[in-house]
């Protein structure tokens, strides 16, 4: 069992709009700059078909909020495919997919540029954490957070719990050791055993990882372009 991932740089092409549903191509049309939302909602939809055999054009997702119950934001599941778990990040450059049967699966890109504020420490991460950082400086300190934010975002996406839980409390390995969640101290309930990896989207620039809740191994299966 395995996870698959798909990871591309964002484009403008309107055929992608094609694969879309309506309520995707209506929350497209409300983004000031639709192309990441396209390019991402687009690559899931072509992935799951690839997964399942399904025309990328019938599947249908419904989003559910683990806090609030709406289902109007939240962890995607695909409609009648409660073994096919789902999950998609992007930025303003790249996109990423994932879907598994091994269990509830999270993944996250992050550009560096994301990781570069004031304060990355104290939001992000735990006093053990922060200390292995503190001797890195410039391109390599902006990759290092950013990896260890995509690692923890993504644990926060299998788990669905996203940012309500503080990513601080989210404590995971060394940067130059494999990813792993070491220590989970939120007071929100940890679902079960937790497999996480890196991912390496080919951009120097950017940090990505894939989480998902299963006791076994992670296989990663990552196609890009
Ligand atoms: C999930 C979250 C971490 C993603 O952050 P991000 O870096 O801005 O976005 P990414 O591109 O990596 O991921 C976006 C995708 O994550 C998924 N997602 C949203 N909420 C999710 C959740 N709780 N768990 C798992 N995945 C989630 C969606 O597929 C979303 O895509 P969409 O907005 O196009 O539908 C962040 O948006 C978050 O924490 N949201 C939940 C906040 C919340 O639940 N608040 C309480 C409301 S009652």
């Amino acid at each position: 069992m395995s996870v698959a991932i798909r990871a591309t740089q964002v484009v403008d092409d309107q055929r992608l709009l094609d694969l879309l549903d309506a309520g995707e191509r209506e929350r497209a049309e409300r983004r000031a700059d639709p192309h990441p939302f396209v390019t991402a909602h687009a690559l899931l939809r072509r992935l799951v078909a690839d997964e399942t055999g399904m025309d990328p054009r019938a599947i249908d997702f419904e989003r559910r909020c683990a806090t609030c119950g709406t289902d109007r934001h939240g962890k995607p599941h695909v409609v009648g495919m409660r073994d096919v778990h789902v999950s998609v990040s992007y930025g303003e450059r790249m996109a990423v997919a994932a879907v598994t049967r091994l269990g509830e699966v999270g993944v996250d890109v992050e550009d560096l540029e994301s990781a570069d504020f004031d304060g990355f420490g104290s939001v992000t991460l735990d006093p053990t954490e922060a200390a292995r950082l503190a001797h890195l400086h410039g391109d390599a300190l902006l990759g290092v957070r950013a990896q260890l934010w995509s690692r923890k975002e993504a644990i926060l996406k299998a788990t669905g719990h996203g940012l309500v839980v503080d990513p601080s409390q989210v404590v995971v390995s060394a940067h130059d050791a494999p990813a792993e969640l070491l220590e989970w101290k939120a007071a929100q309930h940890l679902p079960g055993p937790m497999q996480v990896s890196d991912l390496d989207v080919g951009r120097a620039d950017h940090r990505a990882a894939v989480a998902v809740l299963t006791s076994r191994p992670l296989t990663v299966r990552l196609q890009r372009g």
